[in-house]
């Protein structure tokens, strides 16, 4: 990483969602942007935790269906339970490739793992969808099941840059049998109109734009994948290990779904 990639007076979308989690890899101008966004949304914090808690029920299902191997997109700061640590519960030859645009998260996930064989932290854009697959090829075997995800990141990528079309070439990339899990910020639900006036100052001040989604939308993205029951919910909705997890749903303020390829 070098020192010039870092900017700490610039609200960071990676820092700001670590301070949500409770994480220290944040500087004063991420707590002050971020403060101010809990000021707005206090379901702000519940969202990130309900959008993690999914993270960890999704990757452990996935893993239960077989799949050994994870491309964790937008991975952000390494933070509580993270996917190779989820996924090696159940398989603990779990291979998983982490990519950030970040070189902060990169940075923080290459430290994490150093002397892991089997999980790497790789910083690109997931729009580079070539370099990517390039780079994950390094670890994982792409004629064997992968379970891409895509968690509290496609809202960062505009109309223009085509996340449906992205999505459709990571899936196209992967055998079938392999897996997508995918979560995405909504102004749909109580918090709806709240929601939006924290994307728009993300969009103002942070260092990328919100760009909220319908669940119709949504759905829309998925098309390349077989959805696995529930379908597309509010991520504290998606299969909850308590049922008191699910209550209160629309505070989650992102949808949430899991994907198997046909
Ligand atoms: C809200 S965090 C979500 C982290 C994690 N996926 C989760 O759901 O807990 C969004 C992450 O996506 C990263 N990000 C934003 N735009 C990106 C892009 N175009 N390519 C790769 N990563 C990106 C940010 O740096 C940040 O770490």
């Amino acid at each position: 990483m070098n020192e010039q990639d870092i900017d700490t007076t610039t609200p960071n979308v990676a820092r700001v969602y670590d301070y949500y989690l409770g994480g220290g890899a944040n500087f004063e101008a991420d707590r002050e942007f971020a403060n101010k966004m809990l000021a707005i949304l206090p379901e702000a914090r519940i969202a990130a935790i309900a959008n993690r808690r999914f993270q960890g029920r999704a990757v452990r299902f996935a893993a239960q269906q077989g799949v050994r191997q994870f491309l964790d997109l937008g991975a952000g700061i390494p933070t509580a339970h993270p996917t190779h640590e989820v996924a090696r519960a159940v398989h603990p030859d779990a291979k998983v490739v982490y990519v950030d645009s970040e070189p902060i998260a990169a940075a923080h996930g290459v430290r994490k793992l150093s002397g892991d064989e089997r999980a790497i932290s790789v910083r690109a854009r997931l729009q580079d969808v070539d370099e990517v697959i390039e780079k994950a090829g390094e670890l994982l075997d792409f004629t064997e099941p992968v379970t891409v995800m895509a968690l509290a990141i496609l809202h960062f990528v505009p109309d223009e840059e085509d996340p449906d079309g992205i999505l459709a070439r990571y899936a196209a990339a992967t055998v079938p049998g392999s897996h997508a899990v995918v979560s995405h910020a909504t102004a749909e639900g109580a918090a709806g109109m709240r929601t939006a006036a924290v994307a728009a100052r993300y969009t103002a001040s942070a260092n990328r734009s919100g760009h909220l989604r319908s669940k119709e939308r949504f759905t829309a993205m998925l098309t390349p994948y077989e959805l696995v029951a529930p379908g597309v919910v509010w991520t504290k909705q998606w299969r909850p290990d308590d049922p008191v997890e699910a209550e209160d749903p629309e505070a989650s303020a992102m949808y949430a779904a899991v994907g198997r390829k046909r």
